[in-house]
């Protein structure tokens, strides 16, 4: 296999990589792509630096044997935040593309001096953030919220919430940082890009989202290009079943039904991609359907690899 056929692959402890996978494949659409969501570990906000660096070592071995990316995204800020360095320096032949709290555009922008960064207990603990912040504004403070309830909510229980209960969630943590004076919230977990919409509510018009899912895909699209790895890499372009470069995988859009109506015709994105889950119990009825609505298929790891992990 040569090296630019390889997929680009997106990994995180669960559900929180998928909304950063769509939006690289909606700017991308010829690129072959893999999922990896390490349930069996979730969550990554509570473990330490080195239990961490170990799990996605052992769990980057199985991925690159099995499906032999072109590139690493971790789309997740608890694994780039701990394990990128060591990651690079134990592959080096796969570039890492990693997901960090958008601060930069936060403490850059800030009008009241405070901006305010919600993540795992990890990342929040890391020293990145902070230094990050004084590095681009030290005149900019950061205040920064662990929310691993958050995290579960996501995972677990978001599926069957109502809107109500969506904002409820949330809402402490946008007041505590209004009540503190921040002008900003940064959301530093790929998790939290499901409640995007409800942040932007309850923040209204004196508070900045602030998210990294656009410079994430920059970044891998650069890597891509720069090593000469990119396929395609025109604008968004939608082919129609069976007549594109890749015959047969054209069958969904990005939100895993038909592609938009195109004139006279149906329109299908260009790719669809496997979801590697780790843990022995089947995929469940959540999952299968997560998988379907972002154009995924599920494949047990274990059950590809032939061992536990
Ligand atoms: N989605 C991950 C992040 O961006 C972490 C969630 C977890 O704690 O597993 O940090």
């Amino acid at each position: 296999m040569k090296r630019d056929e390889g997929p680009v692959l997106f990994l995180d402890s669960g559900i929180g990589g998928l909304p950063y996978l769509r939006h690289f494949r909606e700017r991308n659409p010829d690129e072959d792509l893999v999922y990896a969501a390490d349930r069996r570990n979730f969550p990554y906000g509570s473990k330490d630096k080195d239990t961490l660096t170990e799990l996605l070592s052992s769990l980057l071995l199985q991925l690159i044997r099995i499906s032999h990316p072109k590139l690493a995204v971790l789309a997740c800020n608890t694994a780039s935040v701990s394990a990128l360095e060591s990651l690079r320096k134990a592959f080096p032949s796969l570039p890492f593309v990693g997901t960090v709290p958008a601060v930069k555009p936060a403490v850059l922008n800030s009008r009241t001096g405070l901006a305010g960064v919600l993540g795992t207990e990890r990342t929040i603990a890391d020293e990145y953030i902070q230094a990050l912040a004084k590095k681009i504004n030290p005149a900019c403070r950061v205040m920064g919220a662990a929310a691993p309830e958050l995290v579960e909510f996501v995972e677990h229980v978001m599926d069957g919430a109502s809107k109500a209960e969506r904002l409820d969630v949330i809402r402490p943590y946008v007041e505590k940082f209004r009540v503190a004076g921040a002008d900003s919230i940064v959301l530093g977990c790929t998790h939290f890009l499901f409640l995007l919409d409800e942040f932007r509510e309850l923040a209204g018009k004196d508070m900045t989202v602030y998210d990294s899912i656009s410079g994430v895909a920059s970044r891998a699209e650069s890597l891509l290009s720069r090593q000469g790895l990119r396929r395609g890499g025109g604008p968004h372009e939608k082919v129609p079943r069976g007549e594109g470069p890749h015959g047969k995988g054209l069958e969904e859009g990005p939100d895993g039904g038909p592609g938009e109506e195109g004139p006279g015709k149906k329109v299908f994105y260009g790719k669809t991609a496997r979801c590697f889950l780790t843990g022995g119990e089947e995929p469940g009825a959540a999952w299968e359907k997560r998988a379907e609505a972002f154009g995924l298929s599920v494949v047990l790891l274990d059950r590809v690899c032939g061992e536990a992990l």
